[in-house]
């Protein structure tokens, strides 16, 4: 193996070196000779990057037949670019949809089933449960199309085709000037064009950048407006680890749910009607028993939502040493004091649940980025790469002239921008975020409203009030607030916290003494009377005139808009400006990198458009003397079993299939597997998306990434980034024998 790698990159060496020599001759014979071990070394770097960044890539369906399905075969792909994304036939991309928004989701039926994550389907899930109907605890499982359960709200998002338009887009669009200017005649192109493309038609339209903004696509939409809810297993499968186990390997969550979606009896979308039936689509996907081997080609078809792989080492250092480890700490600590509460009590466990979910989610993302980052070296590599674009810069007038002042002026505007950019991110981590400045933020609706008010609006934020409360602990809040409101004090510049003398009283002034802060801290949540549940309700009861100053003169109101001010005042400006820049840069920087290298095919960044990443089911090495093998097994859920761990709490009827070994025809040499890992470049978004063999067949559903390889928003690395999927067959045997539900097979079309 590493003599192939090495045979590899001396005859890449060799064709590259020629190819510049090619272009270069005698420039690059003189540097040769002069800097010789240097270029070498540089070439030996990026070459390692391209030959091993082989799986990385988040592709443009459009684009399959100019740049990768040649690519695709050789791996093992058996189908076309046509088979995938088409407009003359039905193809891949009409089984595949974004769900609610931020997910993506696949038929499985004819009968418009669709598959996608518990975590995805969790709010509609959440929603449809009560303490008699509790279908987190128990799951849940439609006998017939009449106990399938509407939702309000939820939609399903079909690709109908994309077209490339920068042409139209930048038509009249100097290159260069005022990003605003330049921002606003590009979006009144794209107006145009969106109006074009649906003209009386019931399909929506998007153009989005890539690039940033050196191509633009089309994408035409149809939307679905009644999507039911079908079924799910119990939370302590279909969420089975939580967040114990939530971005790691080895997994064994069940992460799926059940939808269907319906249409009026022209098969069109419609909003929720007895008289719909279910929609027939033109394509649905054909499930796979096989199961997977390492080295299996594995395609994932789905919504990436954003990567940042072109960023420099100026951007990448602000990220991994000024915005991380600070949004790392803000949310380590304001989730150990829920925890704490969590553990105390009950009550409190179900209330922070999601919150303590979302909060976590990302903060344990960021842990695995910035361990990844470091191990890397990310910041070293990509200053390599700025060293080898800026010598193939400088070795052409021309060049020069167009690119030698992007990287300069990158460093500068970081220089500066790293402290505003810090600032915000703290403001929005660790004041933003908090649960007594949302709930001001509700109350703004009143305040603004003033003595015009309606009875309607104190209607509206009662009901809103009601649910904010249903989920809050004042004690926690309480906790979290002070802890980071001392952060905040103790970590950011004086100059991004507002003037406290104006609305905090003297007598408790000086926030950085921790007796001083406790008493603020006491005064602002016994006067607030908003965050008391009694309190507020009674006050609306009599809700008069004059009264919005009583919630504007609320200590949590005083503080919530003095934050805001000194934000919108202090911060929010010197980012926007900075970002504009920085997009303008970014554009030229962008062109630079792909002119430079014109032999490699570059991919645009993730941005919640419909891509392919392929690769192969693949195991890893995490750590010195550790391998991790490429699937689970049930085994490993009664491994974990553990009834004073929530996260491991196996269901006993789980416990009885596995002791019987009943696993039906779902298991494979008598282990029945839960999930597998590959190596497809995935991202948030991709949650729900299909994982397709060879054939083209569903082996599985995508949900998470291992967390060594978290940072492949930044930086992919094919040894460490795997994304990981659950086996289909765990999810047939699940609906099938768990369930008992076997007649949702029956509309399913599965191969052996
Ligand atoms: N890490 C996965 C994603 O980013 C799953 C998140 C939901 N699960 C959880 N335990 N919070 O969405
Ligand atoms: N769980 C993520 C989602 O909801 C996918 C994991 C990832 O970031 O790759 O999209």
């Amino acid at each position: 193996m590493t003599s192939k790698i090495v045979k590899l990159l001396e005859i890449q060496t060799i064709y590259i070196l020629f190819r510049i020599f090619e272009q270069n001759y005698i420039q690059i014979k003189i540097q040769i000779m002069f800097k010789k071990i240097t270029i070498l070394s540089l070439m030996f770097i990026v070459l390692i990057n391209s030959y091993l960044r082989a799986d990385e890539g988040m592709w443009i369906p459009l684009l399959l037949q100019k740049y990768n399905i040649e690519d695709m075969q050789k791996k093992g792909f058996k189908l076309t670019a046509e088979d995938i994304y088409s407009i003359n036939q039905a193809s891949m991309k009409d089984a595949v949809m974004i769900f609610d928004g931020g997910c993506t989701a696949e038929l499985i039926s004819d009968k418009g089933l669709i598959i996608t994550n518990h975590h995805c389907g969790f709010s509609q899930i959440q929603d449809h449960s009560s303490l008699e109907n509790d279908y987190l605890t128990d799951g849940f499982w439609a006998a017939s199309h009449d106990e399938e359960l509407p939702n309000k709200g939820l939609t399903v998002t079909f690709l109908v085709r994309m077209e490339d338009v920068t042409a139209q887009v930048l038509a009249g669009v100097a290159d260069d000037g005022e990003e605003s200017v330049r921002q606003a005649a590009i979006d009144k192109n794209i107006e145009k064009i969106k109006e074009e493309a649906v003209k009386g038609t019931h399909y929506q339209a998007k153009v989005k950048a890539f690039f940033y903004g050196n191509q633009y696509f089309l994408f035409v939409q149809e939307e679905f407006l009644d999507v039911r809810f079908v079924g799910a297993p119990p939370s302590a499968i279909g969420k089975f680890g939580g967040d114990t186990d939530n971005w790691m390997w080895p997994r064994h969550t069940g992460d799926f749910s059940l939808f269907r979606i319906y249409a009026d009896k022209d098969n069109k979308p419609a909003e929720y009607s007895e008289n719909n039936v279910p929609f027939t689509p033109k394509k649905h996907f054909t499930i796979s028993m096989k199961g997977t081997q390492p080295g299996d080609f594995t395609m994932v078809f789905g919504y990436p939502g954003n990567t940042e792989e072109y960023l420099t080492s100026y951007a990448v250092d602000m990220i991994q040493t000024k915005i991380n480890p600070y949004r790392i700490e803000i949310r380590q600590t304001s989730i150990d004091l829920m925890l704490a509460d969590m553990e105390k009590s009950p009550a409190v466990r179900i209330q922070y649940a999601d919150k303590h979910a979302s909060v976590s989610n990302a903060w344990k993302k960021w842990i695995g980025e910035n361990n990844g980052l470091k191990r890397l070296d990310a910041v070293n590599v990509k200053k390599q790469r700025e060293a080898t674009l800026t010598q193939w810069i400088n070795q052409d007038e021309t060049r020069k002239q167009k690119y030698a002042y992007i990287l300069p002026e990158f460093e500068k505007i970081y220089a500066d921008y790293a402290q505003y950019s810090f600032a915000e991110e703290y403001f929005y981590e660790a004041i933003w975020r908090m649960e007594s400045v949302k709930m001001a933020t509700r109350m703004r609706y009143l305040v603004e409203k003033g003595s015009e008010f309606k009875p309607e609006d104190v209607e509206k934020i009662r009901t809103s009030a009601k649910n904010f409360f249903k989920d809050y602990n004042l004690e926690t809040d309480k906790k979290i607030f002070k802890a980071l409101l001392s952060l905040y004090v103790t970590n950011v510049d004086k100059r991004f916290q507002p003037e406290f003398s104006t609305f905090v009283k003297s007598k408790y002034l000086d926030l950085s003494d921790p007796k001083k802060l406790d008493a603020y801290v006491d005064f602002y949540f016994e006067k607030t009377f908003f965050l008391h549940e009694d309190q507020l309700m009674k006050f609306f009861d009599t809700y008069a005139k004059a009264d919005y100053k009583k919630l504007e003169n609320a200590p949590a109101y005083q503080f919530y808009t003095n934050f805001m001010n000194m934000y919108v005042a202090q911060i929010m400006p010197v980012v926007k400006s900075y970002d504009q820049k920085i997009a303008n840069l970014n554009r030229f920087y962008m062109r630079a990198l792909m002119e430079a290298d014109s032999a490699k095919i570059f991919y645009p960044d993730a941005n919640f458009t419909l891509r392919v990443t392929y690769g192969k089911v693949a195991d890893y090495e995490p750590k010195d003397g550790i391998k991790y093998k490429h699937y689970t097994t049930v085994d490993g859920i009664i491994e974990k079993d553990n009834p004073d761990i929530y996260d491991y709490r196996v269901p006993q009827r789980l416990k009885d299939l596995y002791a019987a070994k009943d696993y039906g025809d779902y298991a494979e040499n008598g282990e029945l597997h839960t999930c597998f890992i590959a190596t497809n470049h995935t991202t948030g978004g991709n949650s729900g998306s299909p994982v397709l063999n060879a054939n083209g067949e569903l082996i599985g559903v995508n949900f998470d990434r291992c967390w060594e390889g978290t940072m492949s928003d930044i930086m992919y690395d094919p040894a460490q980034c795997r994304n990981i999927s659950l086996d289909i067959r765990y999810a047939l045997f699940l609906i099938d024998k768990f369930a008992g539900a076997s007649y949702l097979l029956d509309e399913m079309i599965i191969v052996k």
